[in-house]
């Protein structure tokens, strides 16, 4: 049974400043979707219908992938879905490169580009960084103009991203998940209606791209201070942009005692929040206590490989 499996990511800096063009930074995570198919008399996922909701991006990939007859798909993952970590993302590259397996087209830039449209169809507006992260593997850095060594780029209307890879040294994250699962796209177009109204939330935007590049450089030379400090204001920003939520609040103002810096990851609006801390077991408990769902994530050298 022809199949694949994809990482899920941590955003560590410029989510939502990305899909407006500016850096930044991603790391895959040691948590993945596994995908299987199989040709079947009709199609169904995980005995299900793809026209629930909840297979949108299963559905929108085995299209765009050209699957030439029904197929029996089997969907399993340890992403928390909504939960800001890539869980759509692992899905929809599981999804291509299982049913390019199964056509013998299985190509990782192709799987990259076909993502990055599956989740523009599904979300509206979206960057290619999660769909890069769960292609590639290891961190990404997103940036508006190539550098020497890029993956791939990709361009929609007058935006462009060039995604290239970037070492990190190892680090354990520590991520809260809030329980409160909230789709991307309705966050996106929420943050381009502020963009639009208010001149000031432009300036944010800037200042998240700014933050990454140095948030890169601080992590880069172990500058835990340094890179934690931004991360807090990066935290700032987006709740300035409105995609913040009392659950997250709460989540970041428990982790940050032992913590270098506290953000949200991902959309936001709930999912999750992401601790730079060395003491990763005070932090996880600290974000039990607060009523979150704690993970201690390591990054993960391996994009999307095929199973069997
Ligand atoms: C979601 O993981 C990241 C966003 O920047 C959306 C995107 O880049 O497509 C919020």
């Amino acid at each position: 049974m022809p199949a694949c499996s994809a990482p899920g990511k941590l955003i560590l800096f410029g989510e939502h400043a990305v899909v407006f063009g500016q850096p930044a930074l991603s790391t895959a995570i040691d948590l993945r979707a596994e995908v299987y198919v199989r040709p079947h008399t009709e199609w169904l996922a995980d005995g299900q219908s793809l026209d629930a909701p909840r297979y949108a991006y299963v559905k929108a990939a085995v299209e765009k992938a050209g699957a030439p007859r029904p197929l029996w798909i089997e969907v399993r993952s340890a992403i928390p879905e909504g939960s800001g970590l890539g869980s759509s993302a692992a899905v929809t590259v599981s999804t291509l490169g299982a049913v390019r397996r199964m056509r013998g087209t299985f190509e990782v830039r192709a799987i990259a580009r076909d993502a990055f449209e599956v989740e523009l169809g599904v979300q509206g507006r979206a960057s290619p960084i999660d769909t890069t992260t769960a292609t590639a593997g290891g961190a990404i850095l997103a940036l508006p103009t190539p550098e020497k060594g890029v993956l791939w780029s990709f361009e929609r209307g007058d935006r462009q991203w060039h995604l290239h890879h970037r070492l990190l040294p190892p680090i354990t994250f520590v991520v809260g998940f809030t329980g409160v699962s909230a789709p991307t796209g309705p966050l996106v177009a929420k943050v381009r209606e502020l963009v639009d109204a208010k001149p000031e939330a432009r300036s944010w935007i800037e200042e998240i791209g700014a933050i990454t590049l140095d948030g890169l450089r601080a992590l880069q030379a172990k500058d835990f201070v340094a890179a934690g400090e931004l991360m807090t204001r990066n935290h700032a920003l987006l709740n300035a942009l409105g995609v913040g939520h009392p659950s997250l609040d709460r989540l970041v103002a428990a982790a940050r005692p032992t913590s270098y810096g506290v953000k949200l990851t991902g959309a936001g609006g709930g999912g999750s929040m992401v601790a730079l801390t060395d003491r990763p077991e005070a932090t996880a408990k600290a974000i039990t206590a607060a009523g979150g769902r704690p993970f201690l994530v390591t990054a993960e050298p391996k994009g999307v490989v095929g199973l069997g």
